[in-house]
């Protein structure tokens, strides 16, 4: 059966649980070769062993890391067709409570990490004349989110980023699209209950239920695929109605 990753190399950060997780056993499915790299070592390492992937212990802000994780795969696999940029935190916090470490954990893995995979793993994208990068973003890089003020900065700056790098890599066949996503079912979705906002929040997706993490990797799929070769600089938001 022919997959519609057949002989892809993917590189998916925060692969150990979650959307990265469901990007990496969907991709492997597809027939690509997965690289998953995350902090999580242990359930890294049972993805990658489930899907015959590879994993990585990879603290996506650690441009060093970043430098030999891809130096290891270009050896190991030739090339790297597809990245992630999938890693990320989120916490519910007002302006007043945003303190120093929050904001510089926020910006430093969902923003610099998404900036470091990008301008570690383009050259060789470029030299193929080949690559697609998808950079998940979220909602909250479409409007405002009270109380996530560090978050929605990480997220605006995401969509920023994947606009400017689109159009710097477009003539080298690079495509880079973000995805939105509004509530999915993951563990970062806990934050909602911390906080106390879980129903008042899923209340106010027209869909009334918060999506699957299989149904944000369908989306990924799609965009790694040669299905959207004429796709960049785009954002594709998959948010049941929030932000409609
Ligand atoms: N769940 C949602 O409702 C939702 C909505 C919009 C956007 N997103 C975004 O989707 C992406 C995936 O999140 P998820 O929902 O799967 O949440 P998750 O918390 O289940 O997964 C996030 C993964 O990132 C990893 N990670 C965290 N810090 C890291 C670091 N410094 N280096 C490497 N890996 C690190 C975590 O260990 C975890 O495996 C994130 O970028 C998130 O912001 C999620």
């Amino acid at each position: 059966m022919t997959g519609r990753l057949d002989g892809k190399v993917a590189l998916i950060t925060g692969g150990a649980r979650g959307q990265g997780e469901a990007e990496s056993r969907l991709f492997a499915a597809e027939g690509a070769t997965v690289v998953l790299t995350d902090i999580l070592t242990s359930e890294g390492q049972t993805v990658a062993s489930e899907i015959g992937g590879q994993f990585h212990h990879h603290d996506v802000r650690d441009a060093h890391s970043w430098s030999s994780i891809v130096k290891q795969t270009l050896t190991d696999h030739g090339r790297i067709d597809v990245l992630v940029n999938n890693a990320g935190i989120f916490r519910i916090a007002s302006m007043a409570d945003t303190d120093q470490a929050l904001w510089d954990d926020t910006i430093g893995i969902n923003q610099t990490g998404v900036f470091l995979g990008m301008q570690t793993i383009s050259p060789s994208m470029v030299e193929n004349k080949s690559g697609s990068i998808i950079n998940i973003s979220s909602i909250a890089g479409l409007r405002g989110a009270g109380m996530a003020i560090a978050y929605a900065a990480s997220k605006w700056a995401v969509r920023g980023m994947t606009k400017s790098a689109a159009q710097e890599l477009a003539a080298s066949n690079v495509r880079v699209n973000s995805i939105h996503p509004g509530i999915i079912d993951t563990p970062m979705i806990d934050e909602f209950d911390n906080a106390g906002v879980r129903q008042r929040t899923v209340d106010r997706i027209p869909m009334g239920r918060v999506a699957e993490a299989t149904d944000v990797a369908n989306l990924a799929l799609f965009l790694a695929s040669d299905e959207s070769s004429y796709c960049t600089g785009s954002e594709f938001v998959i948010d049941g109605g929030f932000t409609a």
